[in-house]
C-alpha cells in the first residue's frame, strides 16, 4: 500500500447487488442492533436466517470480483473485504491509514467514546495505547480477578441459566474487577451504560439522550475511580504514572463497555459444553466467539487517499470485514463444528479469516483480560455443575437466537 494514485479503479457491485447486500446483510444488522443487541431483531433475523442468504451472496462476489469489492454501505462507500490475503492486509495495516474510528463508532458511541482509545488518533492514541495496555496488563490482579469470576459464578449453579441471569451475574464481576468489591451491587452503573448502548443504536440518531447519561454515567466513573480501591483496575489506574492526555476516566469508561461482549460468548461456550461434552474452558469461549460473533465486523476508515491492489481507494472510504461470515467459512474444515482444538494447535492462530478480538495495531487491549476472568468463569459453572441445553445438530446452525437460550445447571 502507498500513497501513489493509481489509475485503475476498484471493481464495484452492481446496483442489484447492493439491493441485495442491503436486504441480506445491512438491515438485519440494524434490526440486530449496532452497537448492543435487539431482542426481537435477533429474534427475527436468526427466524429468517438472513446471514445464509448473506454468505451465499458473498460468495458469489468473491468470485466474482476477488477479495475485495466496493460496495454501498449504509454509511457510503464502503469496501467489503472478502479474501484471507485481503483481511490480513488491512488488519496489518498502520492504524493511521486504517483508522478504527470508523463513522459508525463516532455517531453512534462519539459523546460517549470521545477521548477513549478506540477513537483515538495521532499521539494521543500512542499515549492511550501505553497507558490502557499497562493498566489492562497489570499481572499482579489476574489471581484476585479469577476468584471474584469463580465466586460470583457459583451463585448461579443450582438453577436455570437464561441470559439476563448470566449478563447480571457477569456485570457483577466486571464491577467488581475493574472498580472493586465496592461497586458490586452499583447496578446502576451497568443499567445507564445499557441504556447507553441502546441509544447508540440507530446510527447515532439519540446523542441528545446520549449526552445527557453519558454526564450521569461518567460521574460514577470518577467517583469510583477515586475511590481506587486496592485489587481492582482503579487501583491499578491510581497506582500507574500516566501523561494527562492518556485521559484515565475516559478509558475506565470504555472499559466496562468492553465487559459487556463476553456475555453472548460464555452462554454459546455454556450451550456448546452442554452438547458436547467437557473442553478447555478458554478454547470453549473462544469457539463461542468464534462461531456466533457478538462484534460481527470489524470497521475502518481510509484516512487519506492511498492504493489498493492498483486502484485507487479514496480517503473516506469505510472498510468492512465481516467476521461472522469469515469465521464460518466453508472453505474452513471445521467451520460447523465445536472445535475447541484449533484454539490449542496453533490452526486458529494462522488463520486470518479468525479474528474474535481483531488482529494488528487495533487487536483489543482487553483480549489476555477477558480471555482469562471468563474462562475461570465457564470452568467453575462446569466444576460445579453438569450443563443441560438445547440440540445443536451439527452443522451448526450459522445463526443462534443466544439472548433467549436457556440451559439447566444441574449441582454436581
Ligand atoms: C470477549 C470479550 C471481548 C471481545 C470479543 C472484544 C473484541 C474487540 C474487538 C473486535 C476490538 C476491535 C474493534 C475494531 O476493530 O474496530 C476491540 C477493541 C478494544 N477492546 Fe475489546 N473485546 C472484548 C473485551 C474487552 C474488555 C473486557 C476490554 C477492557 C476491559 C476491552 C478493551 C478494548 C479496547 C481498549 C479496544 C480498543 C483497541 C484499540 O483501539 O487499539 N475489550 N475489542
Amino acid at each position: 500500500m502507498t500513497d501513489v494514485m493509481a489509475p485503475t479503479s476498484l471493481p464495484c457491485a452492481t446496483v442489484a447487488e447492493n439491493a441485495a447486500l442491503t436486504a441480506t446483510f445491512f438491515a438485519p444488522s440494524l434490526l440486530r442492533g449496532t452497537i448492543t443487541s435487539v431482542g426481537a431483531g435477533h429474534t427475527l433475523t436468526t427466524r429468517l436466517d438472513t446471514l445464509r442468504r448473506a454468505q451465499r451472496l458473498m460468495a458469489g462476489l468473491r468470485s466474482r470480483y476477488g477479495g475485495a469489492v466496493l460496495v454501498r454501505g449504509p454509511g457510503g462507500p464502503t469496501l467489503l473485504v472478502l479474501g484471507r490475503e485481503q483481511v490480513r492486509r488491512v488488519l496489518t495495516a498502520p492504524d493511521d491509514l486504517f483508522s478504527l474510528a470508523s463513522p459508525e463508532k463516532v455517531n453512534g458511541l462519539g459523546p460517549f467514546l470521545e477521548g477513549t482509545l478506540l477513537l483515538s488518533s495521532g499521539p494521543p492514541r500512542e499515549d492511550r495505547r501505553g497507558f490502557v495496555t499497562r493498566v489492562l496488563e497489570e499481572p499482579t490482579l489476574r489471581a484476585r480477578f479469577a476468584a471474584v469470576a469463580r465466586e460470583e459464578a457459583a451463585t448461579l449453579v443450582p438453577g436455570v441459566l437464561t441470559y439476563p441471569a448470566l449478563n447480571e451475574c457477569w456485570n457483577r464481576v466486571a464491577r467488581r474487577c475493574l472498580y472493586g468489591d465496592g461497586a458490586r451491587d452499583l447496578t446502576e452503573l451497568s443499567t445507564l451504560l445499557a441504556d447507553l448502548r441502546r441509544a447508540g443504536n440507530w446510527l447515532g440518531l439519540r446523542q441528545g439522550r446520549q449526552r445527557e447519561l453519558s454526564a450521569r454515567y461518567d460521574a460514577l466513573i470518577l467517583r469510583e475511580l477515586a475511590r481506587s480501591e486496592p485489587g481492582s483496575l482503579a487501583g491499578a489506574v491510581a497506582s500507574q504514572p500516566h501523561p494527562a492526555s492518556a485521559c484515565p476516566v475516559r478509558q475506565a469508561a470504555f472499559w466496562l463497555m468492553g465487559f459487556t461482549v463476553p456475555p453472548p460468548g460464555l452462554m454459546q461456550a455454556l450451550a456448546l459444553l452442554a452438547a458436547r461434552g467437557p473442553a478447555d474452558p478458554r478454547a470453549a469461549l473462544l469457539e463461542g466467539l468464534r462461531l456466533w460473533a457478538p462484534v460481527p465486523a470489524l470497521m475502518r476508515t481510509v484516512t487519506s487517499d492511498t492504493s489498493w491492489e492498483g486502484a485507487r481507494l479514496p480517503k473516506g472510504t469505510s472498510v468492512l470485514i465481516p467476521l461472522i461470515l469469515h469465521q464460518r467459512d466453508p472453505a474452513l474444515p471445521y467451520a460447523d463444528r465445536f472445535a475447541p482444538e484449533i484454539w490449542l494447535d496453533g490452526t486458529a492462530e494462522r488463520e486470518w479469516l479468525i479474528a474474535p478480538f481483531s488482529r494488528g495495531p487495533g487487536q483489543c487491549k482487553g483480549m489476555n483480560l477477558a480471555l482469562h476472568v471468563g474462562a475461570a468463569f465457564l470452568g467453575e459453572v462446569v466444576r460445579l455443575a453438569r450443563v443441560r441445553g438445547p440440540y445443536l445438530p451439527e452443522p451448526l446452525p450459522l445463526m443462534l437466537d443466544t439472548l433467549r437460550l436457556r440451559l439447566v445447571l444441574e449441582a454436581r
